[in-house]
């Protein structure tokens, strides 16, 4: 498996989809303008967007953004937009996007960083996120998390 930056890497359209069909026309954004901010979204620290592939194939996604809860304006920056493909579930992409972005965020100097799931709080548990409290995207129901990624919490 190989991570990398998602713009300029051919996927844009394809992982675009992903995210638009699952999220991003929930949060009233067109196809277009979301492959648009996901190609441009290229560092140095947030937002990026990268792109997981195995063989070539695009398998999952995860982006470094910022502002993704507008209510908690204070929190930053988010892990957002985790997505494995369904044929590619319980490979260990997902950790691995996972952790891509702790440490892309720990080099960017960054101490702790933040998500919020309606239902892979578990997921995220295993790997050393912590629950922040209740939170609602869009009306619906999220668990915040956050990890500290700083020098006094090495990763592992
Ligand atoms: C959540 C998601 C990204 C996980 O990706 P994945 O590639 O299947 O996850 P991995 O294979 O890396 O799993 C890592 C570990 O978490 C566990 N795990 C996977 N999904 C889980 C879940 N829903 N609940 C609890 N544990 C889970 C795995 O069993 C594995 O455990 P192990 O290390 O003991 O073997 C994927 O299911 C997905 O894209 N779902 C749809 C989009 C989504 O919900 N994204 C998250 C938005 S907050």
């Amino acid at each position: 498996m190989r991570i990398s930056i998602l713009g300029g890497s051919g996927h844009e359209a394809e992982v675009g989809g992903w995210l638009h069909r699952t999220w991003w026309a929930i949060d009233g954004w067109s196809l277009s303008e979301t492959i648009d901010y996901c190609a441009r979204a290229r560092g140095p620290a947030a937002p990026t967007v990268w792109v997981a592939t195995v063989g070539g194939r695009p398998m999952g996604t995860v982006a470094l953004d910022l502002d993704d809860l507008f209510q908690r304006p204070e929190l930053n920056p988010w892990l957002a937009s985790l997505y494995v493909t369904p044929d590619a579930r319980g490979g260990g992409i997902g950790a691995a996007l996972v952790r891509h972005v702790e440490q892309h965020a720990a080099a960017a100097g960054f101490d702790r960083i933040w998500l919020f799931t309606p239902d892979k709080s578990a997921f995220y548990n295993r790997l050393g996120w912590r629950h922040e409290g209740p939170e609602n995207w869009h009306g619906e129901a999220v668990t915040l998390m956050s990890r500290q990624i700083g020098a006094s919490s090495p990763l592992p």
